[in-house]
C-alpha cells in the first residue's frame, strides 16, 4: 500500500551535525561515577564495534552529519564528546571538568573549536560545567543539571551571558551523575525523563514547564538502562536497547525509536547522547 506522504515527511532525514570522538583510547581507567568499576573493564574491540554502530544508525538512519575530533591517548572518556561544552551557533561554552581525570579533555576540544573557527567562550576557573551533558536545551528554556558535577553559579553566569533563561534542576542519585542521563527534551517541546533523578523542586519545575501529555516518563529499569540519554535528531529517537517502554511510548508520540547495543560505554557511565554533541546552525 502507498505510504501517504505526510507520514513519509514526518520521518525524512534532515541535517543535523554532531561532533563524534572514535573510541581508540577508551577503557575504563579510573573510577568517576558509581557505573566505573576498574574490574569491570570495557572490552576495545566490542566498543568499536557498538560505536560504528551507532555512528551508522545516526548517519544512514536519522540523517547526522557527524565531524570527528581526534582521540587522545590517555583520555579514554573523550568519546563522551557531550561533555565537550555547548554549541550555540558559532560559538562554544566550553567545559570546565570536575575530575581531574578529564580535565586534560578541555584543551583537546578547545583546539577543535578554534581550528573550526568558533569562538570559544571559557567560564570562571572556579566554575566546574559539563557541557551538555548537564545543560540541555528544552527550546524556551535550557535545563541546567547541578549538584553532582557541574555547580549552578555556573548557570546563573552563562544565563546573563547568554541571555537564556536557565531552570536549575538539582541531580540526587549519583547514578544520574549528569542530566542527560535522566532528562532528554525532544523535538516536538515534550521531554522523556525518569523523575527519579530530580529533587522536589526540580521535578515540580519540569512539571510546571512541560504539560502532562509531553512528558513521557522513563520507568526506573529502562533508566537504569540509559533511556533518557538518547539523541534525538526531528522525529528520530536513538537509544540504548533494552527499553521497549519508553520506545512504545515514543512511538505512540510519533517517533521513530531506534534502539542500539552500547553495553560497553554503558559501563563507563554514558550511552548514545553523551557520545555525540549537537552542533547546530
Ligand atoms: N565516564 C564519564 C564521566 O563520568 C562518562 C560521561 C558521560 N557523559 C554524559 N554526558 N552523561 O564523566
Amino acid at each position: 500500500m502507498e505510504v501517504p506522504s505526510i507520514a513519509r515527511e514526518a520521518v525524512r532525514p534532515a541535517a543535523h551535525r554532531l561532533l563524534v570522538c572514535p573510541p581508540d583510547h577508551y577503557r575504563i581507567a579510573y573510577e568517576i561515577n558509581p557505573w566505573m568499576r576498574l574490574e569491570r573493564a570495557a572490552d576495545p574491540h566490542v566498543a568499536r564495534v557498538q560505536w560504528d554502530a551507532l555512528i551508522a544508525m545516526l548517519e544512514k538512519e536519522c540523517g547526522a552529519m557527524l565531524e570527528r575530533v581526534e582521540p587522545a591517548a590517555g583520555l579514554p572518556d573523550m568519546v563522551f564528546t557531550a561533555n565537550a561544552g555547548v554549541v550555540t551557533g558559532r560559538s562554544v561554552i566550553l567545559s570546565r571538568f570536575r575530575c581531574p581525570e578529564r580535565q586534560p579533555e578541555e584543551e583537546q576540544f578547545a583546539r577543535w573549536f578554534e581550528d573550526h573557527g568558533y569562538a570559544a567562550v571559557r567560564l570562571p576557573r572556579e566554575l566546574f560545567f559539563e557541557g551538555a551533558g548537564d545543560l540541555l536545551d528544552g527550546r524556551e528554556v535550557w535545563f541546567g543539571g547541578h549538584g553532582q558535577r557541574s555547580d549552578i553559579r555556573a548557570y546563573r553566569y552563562l544565563g546573563s551571558l547568554e541571555g537564556r533563561d536557565i531552570i536549575p534542576l538539582k541531580l540526587v542519585d549519583p547514578r544520574f551523575y549528569h542530566l542527560d542521563t535522566c532528562l532528554c527534551p525532544l523535538t516536538g517541546g515534550e521531554v522523556l525523563w525518569f523523575p527519579g533523578g530530580f529533587d522536589r523542586s526540580g521535578r515540580a519545575a519540569i512539571r510546571d514547564l512541560v504539560p502532562p501529555s509531553g512528558r513521557i516518563e522513563v520507568p526506573e529499569e529502562e533508566a537504569l538502562r540509559f533511556a533518557c540519554n538518547a539523541v534525538c535528531l526531528g522525529r528520530h529517537i536513538v537509544m540504548p536497547e533494552g527499553c521497549p517502554d519508553t520506545m512504545a511510548k515514543l512511538e505512540a508520540h510519533g517517533y521513530r525509536a531506534h534502539a542500539v547495543c552500547l553495553s560497553e560505554f554503558i559501563k563507563a557511565g554514558g550511552a548514545a547522547k553523551c557520545l555525540t554533541l549537537a552542533l547546530p546552525g
